[in-house]
């Protein structure tokens, strides 16, 4: 197997279990977000202030096409990468991705204090969180659940030993 592509919502965890699943796996760990902050020298904040959601999402292909290069290697993915051009499809095609399916309440109390470098999240309180998450999953559901495997939270304490059973 290359690559893998973990999937989901802003919280649902994907850094976190990510890092232990690579590290089960023995295989790097890639955050999506980290590498195209590193490589344009800029915050996604700043990205979004200079060229508006467009641009983030034009260099976030750009830089999803180049984890073609990469092997072995778990890859945390933005959480809006795969709703974007046809960018779950090439995930699937070039890698196993695995949507960490996370309850609107886990996602809240996660976000909440987790905002300020999230420009579609800064400034909600928490109950238009919890709106604006409930509507942004109707919408984004159907591509993430195009992954080839789903992995449900049901308590939100779950960790990289239960993701890595599922692969095996
Ligand atoms: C976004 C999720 C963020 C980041 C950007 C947009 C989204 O990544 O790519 O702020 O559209 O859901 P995380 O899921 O790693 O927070």
């Amino acid at each position: 197997m290359k690559n893998i592509y973990l999937l989901g919502f802003m919280g649902c965890g994907k850094s976190y279990i990510g890092k232990g699943l690579a590290q089960k796996l023995g295989w790097e760990f890639l955050d999506m977000d980290d590498f195209l902050e590193a490589n344009e020298g800029m915050t996604i904040s700043q990205i979004f202030a200079e060229g508006g959601e467009k641009l983030f999402r034009e260099l976030e292909r750009n830089y999803l096409h180049a984890t073609y290069d990469f092997n072995q290697t778990v890859i945390a993915t933005g959480g809006g990468a795969p709703c974007f051009f046809d960018n779950v499809d090439w995930m699937n095609t070039n890698g196993q991705t695995i949507y960490l399916k996370t309850p609107v309440s886990i996602l809240v109390n996660r976000l909440e204090k987790e905002t300020a470098h999230r420009p579609l999240l800064a400034g909600k309180t928490s109950e238009e969180l919890h709106q604006f998450i409930t509507n942004k999953l109707v919408e984004r559901n159907p591509f993430y659940e195009k992954a080839n495997l789903i992995f449900e939270y049901q308590t939100g304490l779950e960790t990289a030993n239960d993701l890595f059973s599922l692969l095996n």
